[in-house]
């Protein structure tokens, strides 16, 4: 093989290489690209941070903590039972509701709501809390964290698609209810 035939090959294999490097950039690029673009698509109420039905309130009796689930709108087609999020309701009067996280506030286990005593109770460690989802006992270092509400029409609407915490409690979210501190 003559020199310059072989330069030529380097020259081919460099380009081949560079062309296949760029190609497997832009494809690690597209979560990246998509990551950062996501805040964008959750307009209109899709998407990413969305006001979720969970149904008429007439299903949430005065007075009644009740267990109720909605879709997570962040879920992907292939989260299947994963994407139905439950969450505790509590009508207290009115209009007037909370909408707990179901985690418990020390480290993440379902509570569960005994309507007899009037308490929420952590299966994990013991934590738990009253009523209003203000902690009572245990190691939970605060109440349970609420979902932000409205009411639309005959229905109860909850801020979801990330969970509650300290940070969103600090915020308000247009059109909706503050969610009330444990
Ligand atoms: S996770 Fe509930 S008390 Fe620890």
């Amino acid at each position: 093989m003559s020199e310059s035939n072989e330069i030529s090959r380097r020259r081919a294999l460099f380009k081949l290489g560079l062309l296949i490097n760029g190609v497997m950039a832009a494809i690690l690029a597209v979560p990246f690209v998509g990551y950062l673009l996501s805040p964008l698509r959750g307009t209109a109420g899709h998407g990413y941070k969305a006001w979720v039905s969970l149904g008429p309130f007439s299903g949430f009796p005065e007075g009644q903590t009740r267990l109720a689930t909605f879709h997570n709108p962040t879920a992907s087609p292939t989260d299947g039972q994963t994407a139905n999020i439950p969450c505790w309701v509590r009508h207290i009067a009115g209009q007037n509701f909370q909408v707990f996280a179901i985690n418990c506030a020390h480290l993440g286990c379902p509570v569960r709501w005994f309507a007899q005593s009037g308490l929420f109770m952590c299966p994990c460690h013991g934590g738990v809390y009253y009523a209003d989802g203000s902690r009572a006992s245990g190691p939970p270092p605060r109440g349970l964290f609420t979902y932000p509400y409205k009411i639309d029409g005959d229905r109860l609407f909850i801020y979801a698609g990330e969970l509650p915490t300290l940070a969103a409690d600090a915020g308000t979210v247009a059109g909706g209810r503050k969610p009330c501190v444990g």
